[in-house]
């Protein structure tokens, strides 16, 4: 059997924050001579099929799937399309795909090219027993961060803000992630009892990653240490740190319908603004604040003066595919005016934040500390403004507050009262020039050194996050060349 196929499964969740990470390190071990399989369900490899870059050779294959068979709504085979109480439904239901995630394994194996190995999502646990009985290498591919994936591991396995009347709790096996918040969880963990639908899919799933033969984070071993180090310690497994990975090489799967507009009006926009004078606020594509707090925000962007650029969306109750009413949800004439004193640039559902974060004029970005905003941010030294919503956004925040430093958290999620002028006092202290500002400043772009570095790959160079993708293959590969020589000599 050739010891020289280079064929890599890959297998994220059906979620496009999986998705896109999934895709965008498919392309870049695609660049690096890699045969990539791509599976997923049939609604997700369509949407696929029209973002993937014409010239990519990423292999898109199906396995079957019908929502309608699991109690979802007709079509729903991305938490995209789900409201948050059906999200563990989907969870559930994905455990279904283990037959045909075999026979597609057992159909390799049987036309001789086994691949080097499965990429698998975190959400697929049992995936790694599955891939095991062919003798092929399993690893874990997670899109979030060391430290977030960590506290929320430790969270579901322990449960431990049950024991707590305080309403602060530490996690019994990560006391280095310091004290946490009944306020930090998300609703799910809040009401988990450990009996209930969200409890037995944990259950299941999180031990099962100690059957994989190792981690990949889209992280920097430098920036994310105490995260990586539990799960070393957790699973005493190699845990390759290989990020940031370019998400921007997916650019189809994340572009608004009118890119090229929006992109214009912003960069006009921000070239006309001094350096890091710019807040930019946008709370990813999957969230929104309640329109009380839209309110606050805007009451306080106007008292402090700041320039900004503000990504909004309908607010909590609307259907965040609408028409954004600004004269609704904004105080009276805020659009207008902002815009006629070019002091603000309000930009509906999409804007074209790497372009925007990379430009000198914006000094810091409030955001709701998704993975992938939180390293977009970093790799520019942009300071945030952490408004966490769901799901491991929350310890991403504490990270950058407590270990990183360069964060202000200005308030959690949807039920938390913000008032403008304390929004507006956290929004001056940021943006300011001196003080906590300019320390901020200073933090992030030592960090955004450090990541420049993970990255760099020269002759004679290679910084830490290359040379863990290298040995992460290299370990692939050996295994690989086990199982090989032991058929050889069984053949014998
Ligand atoms: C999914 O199942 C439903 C109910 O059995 C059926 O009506 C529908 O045609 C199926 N959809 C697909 C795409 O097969």
């Amino acid at each position: 059997m050739a010891g020289n196929n280079n064929n890599i499964i890959m297998f994220p969740f059906m979620a496009q924050g999986h998705i896109i990470p999934f895709l965008s390190l498919s392309l870049q071990l695609e660049q690096k001579g890699y045969q990539i399989t791509f599976i997923n369900t049939p609604l997700n490899i369509a949407n696929l099929r029209r973002v993937l870059p014409p010239t990519s050779t990423v292999r898109l294959l199906e396995v079957p799937f019908n929502s309608s068979d699991h109690g979802l709504p007709p079509n729903s085979e991305n938490t995209d399309s789900l409201p948050p109480y059906q999200i563990c439904d989907l969870l559930v239901a994905s455990t279904s795909l283990k037959p045909a995630f075999r026979n597609i394994l057992s159909g390799l194996v049987d036309a001789g090219t086994p691949p080097l190995c499965v990429v698998a999502d975190f959400f697929f646990g049992w995936s790694a027993a599955v891939t095991h009985e062919f003798g092929i290498f399993h690893v874990i591919f997670s899109g979030s961060g060391g430290f977030g994936l960590a506290c929320y591991f430790s969270s579901w396995i322990n449960l431990a803000h049950k024991h707590s009347d305080s309403g602060e709790f530490t996690l019994p096996d990560f006391p280095e992630a310091g004290k946490l918040q009944v306020t930090q969880l998300t609703p799910s963990l809040v009401a988990a009892t450990g009996d209930d639908p969200w409890s037995k899919f944990q259950k299941q799933n999180l031990p099962a990653w100690g059957n994989s033969d190792g981690f990949l984070f889209n992280t920097v071993e430098d920036l994310d240490k105490v995260g990586l180090s539990y799960f070393r310690r957790k699973f005493s497994r190699p845990v390759w740190a290989i990020g940031p990975i370019d998400l921007s090489v997916s650019g189809g799967a994340r572009t608004g319908k009118n890119g090229r507009i929006e992109t214009n009006s912003c960069l006009q926009f921000l070239n006309s603004m001094p350096p890091a004078s710019v807040l930019y606020i946008s709370f990813g594509s999957q969230n929104t604040i309640t329109a009380s707090q839209m309110m606050q925000l805007a009451k306080a962007l106007d008292k402090s003066k700041k320039h900004f650029i503000w990504v909004v969306r309908p607010p909590l109750g609307f259907d965040i595919n609408t028409e954004f009413r600004a004269e609704e949800w904004l105080p009276e004439n805020f659009k207008k005016q902002t815009e006629e004193e070019h002091r603000g640039l309000i930009v509906e559902k999409w804007a074209p934040q790497v372009e925007i974060l990379s430009h000198q004029s914006v000094g810091a970005f409030m955001s709701h500390c998704g993975w992938n905003s939180v390293l977009e941010s970093l790799s520019r030294g942009v300071p945030l403004l952490g408004w966490p919503m769901a799901a491991e956004q929350f310890y991403n925040a504490k990270m950058m507050v407590e270990i990183a430093e360069v964060c202000v958290e200005v308030a959690r999620g949807t039920s938390f009262e913000v008032r403008s002028e304390d929004l507006r006092e956290t929004i001056e202290e940021v943006m300011s020039e001196d003080g906590k500002g300019r320390e901020m400043r200073k933090k992030a772009s030592e960090i955004k050194k450090m990541i420049e570095e993970a990255t760099r790959n020269e002759q004679g160079f290679r910084g830490s996050s290359v040379e863990a993708m290298e040995d992460f293959l290299q370990a692939a590969l050996m295994k690989n060349t086990t199982i090989t020589t032991t058929n050889d000599l069984q053949q014998d």
